[in-house]
């Protein structure tokens, strides 16, 4: 039988790098997405098909997972409104929406669920967002489903919304100041994220299990700042530490701006933790984990065959 799957969150980062991995197997792909110009990359494959609706709207998942072999649920965000022990909006997309998917399933007998969470989810967590993610988790491991959940570290490729930041704002300044520049991080490539969760797929051995995803090196924040830095710039740009308290208020300037913060009160504290894996998860999958300077370096650089298309996403993000 041909694989039917309802995609949720494709239209992002991490999806981008998904959907082409299903197209190659022939799978039918169903992209339920509240914009569909966001899902324009993907107009031209034959096995796609698009659904403009809002995954949060009574009736609109019941109708989208009818006749489909597997859900892969990759919605997420960054920032929330704040609120114990998360915020509104936090609690929409990452405990509210996956109750929503697990009923929808449920009630169109779906069994399979692949769900991207994220490194370091803990209902003891010092942010929100840590916080909100395991109680998502927490309702998936609980469905009785066949679910997967995939726990990236942060996430590196050419779109994403980590390095890039940091190589933009060296553009502009000589001096980053920054809190939490020796919390110590594992990213790991987009590449490797959409091929463990195209791999897991129709795999019973990954049914009921997490994976931690991670990269095959540890870097403080300040050298990924640095090495973003000489990327963009091509020079190291120097970084001055800032205590958490002043971070957070700078993170709470950030907030007052119009638009999507570039950073929070809550990335803030989601700093305070180191975010590493002692576990081999994309190895267990039978995945080498992509290294991040020679990939990094190229589309920060502007030289990745993606890179000329950044500023035209910058432009329309959201
Ligand atoms: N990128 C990273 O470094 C990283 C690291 C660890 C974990 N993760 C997790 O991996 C998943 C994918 O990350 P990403 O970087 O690809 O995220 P992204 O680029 O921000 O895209 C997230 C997707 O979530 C959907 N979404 C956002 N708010 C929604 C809402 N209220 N209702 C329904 N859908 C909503 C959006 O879909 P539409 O706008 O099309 O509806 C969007 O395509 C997320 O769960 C994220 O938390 C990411």
């Amino acid at each position: 039988m041909t694989p039917n799957i309802l995609l949720i969150g494709a239209t992002g980062f991490i999806g981008q790098h998904v959907v082409p991995k299903l197209a190659q197997l022939n799978c039918r792909i169903s992209i339920l997405t509240r914009r569909a110009d966001r899902a324009r990359n993907f107009i031209t494959l034959p096995t796609v098909e698009l659904i403009e609706a809002d995954a949060n709207t009574d009736g609109v998942l019941q109708q989208a997972v009818q006749n489909k072999t597997a859900v892969i649920n990759l919605a997420g965000i960054l920032h929330s409104r704040r609120g114990w022990p998360y915020g509104p909006d936090f609690a929409k997309v990452h405990v509210e929406l996956p109750e929503k998917i697990i009923a929808a399933m449920r009630a169109a007998n779906v069994k399979r669920l692949l769900h991207v969470s994220a490194l370091g989810a803990c209902s003891e967590g010092l942010s929100m967002y840590s916080r909100s993610k395991a109680a998502g988790e927490a309702l998936i491991k609980a469905s009785g489903l066949e679910w997967t959940i995939f726990q990236p570290s942060v996430v590196f490729g050419p779109e994403d919304h980590f390095l890039n930041v940091f190589a933009r704002l060296a553009k502009y300044f000589p001096v980053l100041a920054l809190a939490g520049s020796n919390a110590r991080l594992q990213p790991v490539y987009v590449e490797d994220v959409a091929q463990a969760i195209v791999q897991a797929l129709d795999q019973p051995h990954t049914f009921r299990k997490t994976f931690e995803l991670a990269g095959p090196h540890i870097y403080t924040l300040k050298e990924l700042v640095q090495l973003s830095s000489l990327a963009a710039t091509g020079s190291v740009r120097p970084i001055l530490p800032l205590p958490w308290s002043i971070g957070k208020l700078q993170a709470l300037f950030f907030e007052c701006l119009p638009g999507s913060p570039l950073m929070s009160r809550d990335n803030v504290d989601s700093l305070k933790t180191d975010n590493i894996s002692g576990l081999q998860g994309l190895q267990s999958l039978g995945i080498t984990p992509t290294a991040l300077e020679p990939i990094a370096a190229q589309y920060l650089a502007g030289k990745h065959p993606r890179s000329h298309y950044d500023a035209y996403r910058i432009k329309h993000r959201n």
